[in-house]
């Protein structure tokens, strides 16, 4: 793919950064082994990191060393990785596997689970306001905490996982489908990609390009997450193929055939590059990025 080395370099620098940030925050906490345990098991499983690099090579967009967003970016790891601890849950999607390994609950037991996922959604706030003043002045923090807090949410990721919930065992319709995906998906990722350009200080109107490209990179994300429970490979996903059709939900797979599904999804992909394009910035990760959502096997 033409210019996938760019992106390639990138992560080879900012995936280990992020990964040792991650560590080193839950390592200095004074705190009970277990939780610790607990938190670092599910961080340290892998995962893509999609959201911090989005957040990286936002700033990288705006000539901003994407160094300066660490801490921000682990902040929504966290916040992600607590929403695949509870995700997982008996009393929610009910799956054993995620990220290659035994879910947390199987191995920690459901209290320190979900204990576990309380923790890294607190973290994240603190990390948060504990960003130096050189890489955010005290007001781009606040906005950086309100913006999250909204992403993460009853008005974003929560209410998400709500409608989510509510819709096992029926047969919605397209809107509410992509309500649900805006939520419980798309939220957090755009509050990677407006973080970023909080902190490089952006103009409003660039701001609300970069929303709208995130808006349909919100939503392709989540088609392929969907298209991937039916075709994916257990081994490459990590987690189990099937579930959605267990739980019944209603996904763009099932609502549209797989076909329909990835129309939708190349729909979504050439409107994101499209609102980008007109933000001028030079945005190449950000486009390698949005390739890499798309036709990602895992
Ligand atoms: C999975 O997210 C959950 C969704 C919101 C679709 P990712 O596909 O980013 O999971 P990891 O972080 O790579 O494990
Ligand atoms: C993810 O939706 C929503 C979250 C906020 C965790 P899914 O339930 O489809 O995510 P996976 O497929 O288990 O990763
Ligand atoms: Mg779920
Ligand atoms: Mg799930
Ligand atoms: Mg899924």
């Amino acid at each position: 793919m033409l210019g996938t080395k760019q992106l390639d370099v990138f992560m080879a620098t900012f995936k280990p950064l992020l990964d040792e940030e991650l560590r080193a925050q839950v390592e200095k906490l004074e705190a009970p082994k277990v939780i610790k345990q607990a938190m670092n098991y599910s961080l340290e499983a892998g995962g893509k990191r999609i959201r911090p690099l989005l957040l990286f090579a936002t700033l990288d967009a705006f000539n901003v060393n994407p160094a300066n967003g660490l801490l921000p970016a682990a902040a929504v790891e966290m916040i992600h990785t607590y929403s695949l601890i509870h995700d997982d849950l008996p009393s929610m999607d009910d799956d054993d596997l995620r990220r290659g390994k035994p879910t947390n609950h199987k191995v920690f037991g459901e209290a320190y689970a979900i204990l576990a996922g309380d923790a890294l959604l607190t973290y994240s706030f603190q990390l948060i306001g504990e960003m130096e003043r050189g890489t955010a002045s005290d007001e781009t923090k606040l906005k950086l905490i309100l913006e999250m807090a909204k992403a993460a949410g009853a008005e974003g990721m929560v209410g998400g996982q709500v409608a989510d919930m509510d819709g096992e065992n029926k047969q919605l319709a397209l809107e509410e489908v992509e309500y649900i995906h805006i939520h419980k998906t798309g939220k957090l990722l755009a509050f990677c990609v407006i973080a970023g350009a909080l902190m490089a200080e952006a103009e409003k109107e660039q701001i609300d390009l970069l929303a709208a490209f995130a808006h349909h990179l919100g939503l392709a994300f989540q088609i392929r997450d969907d298209i991937l429970d039916v075709e994916g490979s257990e081994e490459l996903i990590g987690k189990p193929v099937g579930s959605d059709k267990v739980n019944q939900k209603s996904t763009y797979p099932f609502l549209l055939t797989i076909e329909g599904a990835k129309r939708a999804l190349n729909q979504h992909i050439e409107l994101a590059k499209e609102s980008l394009r007109k933000t001028n910035l030079q945005a190449q990760l950000l486009f390698e990025i949005t390739d890499l959502i798309a036709f990602r096997n895992h």
